[in-house]
């Protein structure tokens, strides 16, 4: 299963056999290389991400980070070049074509940033949402109550008579969470569900999203550019060079509500990624002191590398640095 080349980065932690039990996403130093034309781009350069159940969380980054990558994967529709990955108990590195195929239509729902590619254009919101529960055999009365009470969960059951080309373009997103939620999935992964929006019509689609969390209880994960968003959900998870960097988490009941505080991702090799901001204010580069506190540890600028560095000013160094990694125990 390891491709050749790989063989340095060793088994998914063969010493954390049990890392993310009980939780409803696990994603274990997860690696996808794409090769095109003899060129190979690391998309996912070992992500580890924990989902529990029932959790509403935003994955944000810069374009090219990964994000789009790793949906896909949860998806069912790529697979990883290394690493683990399970979704519900399926694992997904090594589902055969029709456990694929099965877990596609039960177990995830996935909605497309491009709205015409959600939905048919030719059957309206009702038969939108009622389709995937047609062709998982639901019988028909079942159907309409279940499409009828979602379309009314996600505030578009004023168009469930309308076809796609009779709504605007928040009111077809929110009805392709319609028809991502119709089978019941226990995860519901929206790539960028509000990229063709403005902000206000964004709102409306992620308070559709924060409703189908809230009353369903299904998981969501919603990567997203809007940085409004950070206020609606609770958990913001930053993706860079293929990892998770950062999170913050709102602490306080509801979304819109308490404090956020930013964290920094530890993963189990000790690595973190210091964020770029506070490195380059400090002239923080290649290598920087470590003192540890009681409580805490210190992390300061090589003085000596700071004075004899091609110059302090803002902006002049690590343009194109893209890691600032604190190496700990690595192996
Ligand atoms: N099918 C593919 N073939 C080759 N490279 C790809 C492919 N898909 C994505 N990439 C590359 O992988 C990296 C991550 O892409 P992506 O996951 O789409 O990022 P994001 O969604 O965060 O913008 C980028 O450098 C992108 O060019
Ligand atoms: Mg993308």
């Amino acid at each position: 299963m390891t491709a050749t080349g790989l063989s340095s980065l060793g088994p998914a932690h063969p010493d954390h056999a049990d890392y993310g039990a009980g939780e409803l996403i696990v994603c274990d130093r997860l690696v996808r290389i794409y090769t095109a034309e003899g060129i190979e781009v690391q998309a996912l350069q070992g992500l580890d991400l924990l989902v529990s159940e029932g959790e509403l969380t935003a994955l944000v980054g810069a374009s090219g980070s990964g994000k789009s990558t790793l949906m896909n994967i949860l998806a069912g529709l790529d697979t990883p070049t290394a690493g683990a990955v399970r979704v519900a108990g399926n694992d997904l590195a090594t589902m055969t074509p029709r456990q694929r195929l099965l877990y596609r239509r039960s177990v995830v729902g996935f909605i497309w940033q491009q709205t015409a590619r959600n939905l048919l254009p030719y059957l309206t919101a009702f038969g939108n949402v009622e389709l995937p529960l047609r062709l998982a055999g639901t019988r028909r009365p079942a159907r309409r109550a279940r499409a009828g009470e979602l379309l009314d969960l996600l505030g578009v059951a004023h168009c469930a008579a309308r076809r796609p080309d009779q709504m605007s373009g928040g009111e077809q997103q929110r009805v392709a969470i319609g028809v991502a939620l119709a089978n019941s999935p226990a995860v519901l992964l929206a790539d960028e569900p509000t990229g063709e929006l403005d902000s206000a019509t964004a709102a409306t689609v992620f308070g559709a999203l924060q409703a189908a969390n809230a009353a369903l209880g299904v998981t969501v994960l919603v990567v997203t550019h809007d940085p409004a968003v950070s206020s609606m959900v609770r958990r913001v998870v930053a993706i860079r060079d293929g990892r998770t960097s950062t999170e913050t988490l709102r602490h306080g009941t509801e979304a819109g509500g308490g404090h956020a505080v930013e964290y920094a991702v530890l993963d189990r090799a000790g690595r973190l990624q210091l964020p770029r901001e506070m490195t380059e204010s400090l002239g923080m580069r290649d290598r920087v002191r470590l003192e540890q506190e009681p409580d805490h540890i210190g992390v300061w600028p090589d003085a000596g590398a700071r004075a004899a560095g091609p110059g302090g000013a803002a902006g002049a160094a690590g343009g194109e640095r893209e890691q600032d990694d604190l190496a700990g125990g690595d192996q």
